[in-house]
């Protein structure tokens, strides 16, 4: 079992994904990654179906997810923004992996190590960062760090997009620009919209995977504090 489960809520290779396989690809460990694109997550339905056992009983593609964050040591979980909060893939995942994991004193998620991987086609970020520590805390969860970019508005890519006057397009150029790659806001094109920024702003993946490598070395210290623990015959 991998030790560091990333999980995606956004499209399926697009903007979140690739935030989350930075910041995996810095910790430089065996990593899984898991996208919720396709899957089918409900919401919590507040039956309490999971209330003796801690485990969801609707039948669809959530479980199984949830098991792999159960034998990890630390999740690295990327959402988008959707009408100023996480969307709803994350929130329905999150829901019913807290609700779930929370009954009777037990807490499956507890102690595990968590980095949120934001992003929003504005950089209205906030939202999905306090939507995800909410969880986090909930879930007993620690809070190794965060980061938040700018992601592409679908409408870059709908086929209508560069005259739609209520689309993301448009927050960003004038009516009738055409469509070119270089237009379009990625992990390592940020705000191609200013021309003057610099590269660090501009590409964000180094930072990304410096985020990875401090998940990284918290894992490691902790690991070691934890064999010091065992070595002197003290439960931790
Ligand atoms: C239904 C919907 C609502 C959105 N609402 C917002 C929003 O309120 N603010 C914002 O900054 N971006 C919004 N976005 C843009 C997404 O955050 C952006 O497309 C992001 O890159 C999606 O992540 P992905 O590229 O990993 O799929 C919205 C996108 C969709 C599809």
């Amino acid at each position: 079992m991998a030790r560091i489960v990333g999980i995606s809520a956004g499209r399926d290779g697009k903007v979140t994904e690739s935030l989350v396989k930075a910041i995996l690809e810095g910790t430089g460990e065996e990593c899984e990654f898991i996208s919720l694109s396709g899957k089918l997550i409900r919401p919590c339905e507040a039956c309490n179906g999971c209330a003796k056992d801690n485990r969801c009983v609707l039948e669809d593609d959530f479980q199984p997810v949830l098991d792999r964050c159960y034998g990890a040591d630390a999740i690295v979980f990327g959402a988008p923004n959707y009408w100023d909060r996480m969307n709803a893939k994350g929130q329905a995942f999150w829901e019913r992996a807290c609700f779930s994991g929370r009954h009777n004193s037990v807490f499956p998620l507890e102690g595990k190590l968590g980095v949120i991987a934001a992003v929003a086609g504005t950089d209205y970020n906030e939202p999905v960062i306090r939507d995800l520590k909410t969880y986090f805390d909930d879930a007993r969860m620690h809070l190794v760090g965060e980061i938040a970019i700018q992601g592409e508005y679908a409408c870059f890519t709908c086929g209508y997009g560069n005259h739609c006057p209520v689309g993301g397009f448009v927050e960003m150029y004038p009516l009738g620009t055409p469509v070119r790659p270089q237009l379009l806001p990625s992990l390592t094109n940020q705000h191609p919209d200013k021309p003057d920024l610099p590269e660090a702003e501009r590409n964000r993946s180094n930072e990304a995977r410096e985020l990875g490598k401090t998940l990284s070395k918290v894992l490691r210290i902790r690991k070691k504090k934890l064999e010091n623990f065992a070595a002197a015959g003290v439960e931790s």
